[in-house]
């Protein structure tokens, strides 16, 4: 399948796709005890049983071609290029839609992509949905209790909606800072992007649907994404990429995961026996089912035999692999009837043992609290924005009478990131007919306007807009200003890399403009990821705000007023050039249509600020960075290995005069020992403290991220080492040290 089919298939799709029949407003239906007759003729319904014993016992009863419906996805939108008109029962504009067995109780999947929200298809009718901010801001709240409420909210619409399974959880590492995705993962740390969408997969499963890990594997960057194969060292993975999926796979414990468009070691991701049936199924034990990426289906017998257990998103792949052609695979023994019972049987258990199968979804409706969940976006927005630079210009205060708001139609919304993400917002988009008529646009807009949610909070000020577009015009606007606010974007999306980090649109030469006519310059940027700033040392404040979701404009007044004190820190490197990167370009970009090419990641596990301090290249803003309207003082910090556990605790105080949230970073460096890099995230908490207040903080080493992972034992070694404990507000803003010993130790693959 090549990106341009793709582009084709969707713009085709959405421009005929059919009316949402989501009329009737449905209560959410409760799980209901089945009756002794029911359980008599079905016994895999009694909800005693376990899972896996429910699954033996419903299988049995399958027929081939009952068994087979499980194992065949089909996109949720009409398709007309191909002759593909999406199942009847699938929700128009969804992602996807699998058969069921309805006589056994076995209900139809229906999937929505959902990393931001229950997002639609692009086309006339889109389903209009609350939007989290993006998954990079979320992780910059450092708070996985803000991933949990999330994704349960996100879950809560699905159910709503109609969906059973969301193709949530999206924790492809940021190695790539150029990577059109990035916006939707988190962040370039294994261990806080593995934590924050473990707990996003958590949240969503808490409502009794399936969510699933994401992209499996390797998937860094979409310039040549259906082509180019990625070399890296096996254990440098582990320690990696890998990792990150690991720890969100142990957290959130995801009913299936969905294998990557790329080739890994040569092989692609959906029939990699390595990925899928080594690292995924034998070394972690998933027991859930592994689906496709639209698209990423290329075989019948290597991927049904190397791990891949059901098929996405027909007609997106050249063949509809698993069905007649499983059929025959298995009837003449290329795919081993086991093999088949485990293919359908893993669907089955995840179904099981989510709840899906006892807590069936409603009919879609779009009956949906948008206020509470509003708020809910609102929350994680307001925890993710991350103040990067102030002179003091910030917070605003009402004695500031003339404020010139500048770019990004910050009068009327704020920016989302563009793709098979995409979630649609109430009321519409702010702007229209921006962006790519075709996939990935358009570019969205939600009507949050920070303009608005300022006037509110600051009746006595003349704020005036100007759309940014002329240079002189703006920087005239500027000089006439007390201060001036210039909302600058850089929009990314599925499918597309960056070409590089500079703000698009000319946007570096209004900020200098601006900046030069007025010194009370705050720019508040709304990026995928990292961008550079060649106008820093001019401009008195700089906020990241990100795609901050459905509610980002009210979120983003708070925090320039001060109503929200800033807490959001950097989950990923700001490079202060593009030659400090492992690679000076996205390999292979610009994309060359169906042209195979090698990605070496030579950098191994060196990835983000284990790169920069390995290299002592400065950033321009650290991973971990972020400032507040308060101060804090750290002190008391102390380590210790009781159990073979490695413990540190400490002491927080905020000394300032405002409350404020702080997160607390641990990092672990090695004396002797050699690692990627010279130090690792060992632990983070995020404290909330009122002015004066201190905290006493405890926090656990994982003791994978002591070690070093041997391919051919398949252990994590940890090495007999006296280690430093570095207590910091960034990866390079120490505040306290401390040095341990710890003895050595083996750990299996699982860090046990
Ligand atoms: C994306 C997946 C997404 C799927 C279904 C693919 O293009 O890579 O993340 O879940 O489409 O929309």
């Amino acid at each position: 399948m090549t990106f341009l089919k793709k582009l084709s298939i969707i713009a085709m799709g959405c421009a005929l796709a059919g009316p949402i029949l989501m009329a009737n407003a449905q209560t959410q239906q409760q799980a209901s005890a089945p009756s002794q007759k029911e359980l008599a003729s079905k016994p895999w319904m009694n909800t005693r049983l376990g899972a896996h014993e429910r699954t033996q016992l419903v299988l049995k009863e399958m027929t081939v071609d009952e068994k087979l419906s499980l194992l065949m996805g089909y996109f949720g939108t009409d398709a007309p290029w191909k002759n593909f008109t999406r199942p009847e029962e699938s929700y128009p504009q969804s992602a996807g839609f699998v058969y069921g067995v309805p006589r056994l109780g076995i209900p139809n999947i229906w999937q929505a992509d959902a990393g931001v929200g229950v997002a639609s298809q692009s086309g006339p009718n889109v389903r209009e949905r609350t939007a989290l901010p993006s998954g990079m801001a979320t992780a910059a709240t450092w708070n996985p209790k803000i991933g949990f409420d999330g994704g349960a909210m996100i879950g809560a619409e699905a159910r709503i909606s109609g969906f059973n399974v969301l193709l949530a959880g999206g924790v492809n590492l940021v190695r790539e800072p150029r990577n059109g995705r990035n916006f939707e993962y988190g962040g370039e740390d294994p261990y806080l992007a593995g934590v924050m969408v473990g707990h996003q997969i958590k949240g969503v499963q808490s409502n009794h649907i399936v969510s699933t890990l994401k992209h499996f594997a390797y998937n860094d960057q979409e310039t040549g994404r259906f082509n180019l194969n990625v070399n890296i060292d096996e254990a440098a993975g582990r320690m990696s990429d890998l990792l990150a999926l690991q720890f969100a796979y142990e957290i959130g414990n995801p009913g299936s995961v969905m294998c990557s468009y790329n080739r890994v070691y040569g092989v692609y991701g959906c029939e990699s026996d390595y990925l899928l049936n080594e690292v995924l199924k034998k070394d972690w034990g998933f027991k859930g089912w592994v689906m496709s990426d639209w698209g990423a289906t290329h075989s019948t017998v290597p991927a049904a035999n190397n791990g891949l257990d059901q098929q996405s998103g027909f007609p997106f792949d050249v063949s509809a692999y698993f069905k007649e052609p499983l059929k025959e695979a298995v009837m003449n023994g290329w795919v081993s009837q086991e093999r088949f019972n485990d293919m359908a049987g893993r669907v089955l258990f995840a179904l099981f043992d989510k709840g899906v199968i006892d807590n069936p979804v409603p009919k879609g409706s779009n009956n949906i609290d948008f206020k509470k969940h509003g708020l809910i976006s609102q929350k994680d927005a307001e925890e993710a924005i991350v103040l990067l630079k102030n002179d003091k210009l910030l917070p605003l205060t009402k004695s500031v009478k003339k404020i010139a708001i500048i770019g990004s139609h910050a009068n009327v919304g704020v920016l989302s990131g563009g793709g098979s993400s995409q979630v649609y917002p109430l009321g519409g988009m702010a702007v229209s007919g921006l962006g790519p008529k075709i996939f990935p646009g358009p570019m969205v807009y939600y009507p949050s306007s920070p303009m608005k949610a300022l006037e509110a909070r600051l009746p006595d000020t003349r704020i005036t807009f100007d759309e940014g577009t002329n240079i002189q015009i703006a920087a005239t606007l500027a000089a006439e200003s007390d201060l001036v606010l210039v909302f600058a974007n850089q929009w990314t999306a599925e499918s597309v890399d960056a070409a590089n980090l500079s703000l698009p649109d000319n946007q570096d030469a209004l900020i200098a403009a601006v900046a030069k006519a007025n010194k009370k310059t705050v720019v508040v940027l709304q990026t995928g990821g990292a961008v550079l700033m060649p106008w820093l040392n001019d401009v008195g404040a700089v906020v990241e705000a990100w795609y901050p979701g459905t509610s980002g404009g009210e979120a983003i007044a708070r925090v320039l007023t001060g109503e929200v004190n800033p807490s959001g820190h950097l989950p990923i490197t700001f490079p202060a050039a593009e030659a400090q990167l492992p690679r000076l370009k996205v390999d292979g970009y610009p994309e060359v249509k169906d042209q195979r090419f090698d990605v070496n990641y030579t950098e191994g596990a060196t990835v983000g600020y284990k790169w920069f301090d390995a290299h002592n290249h400065t950033p321009l803003f650290p991973f971990g960075y972020g400032l507040s309207y308060t101060d804090f003082e750290f002190s008391d910090l102390k380590a210790t290995v009781k159990n073979d556990q490695l413990n540190v605790s400490f002491r927080v105080k905020n000394i300032g005069v405002v409350a404020g949230k702080e997160v607390a970073q641990v990092y672990i460096a090695p004396l002797n020992t050699k690692w990627e890099a010279p130090k690792r995230l060992g632990a983070f908490q995020k404290v909330d403290l009122k002015p004066g207040e201190s905290t006493q903080v405890s926090v656990v080493v994982d003791p994978r991220l002591l070690a070093i992972y041997q391919s051919e034992s398949k252990t994590w070694k940890i090495a007999k080492d006296q280690y430093e404990i570095i207590l910091a507000r960034s990866a390079i803003e120490p505040q306290s040290t401390a040095k341990v010993k710890i003895p050595a130790r083996t750990l299996n693959v699982n860090g046990k």
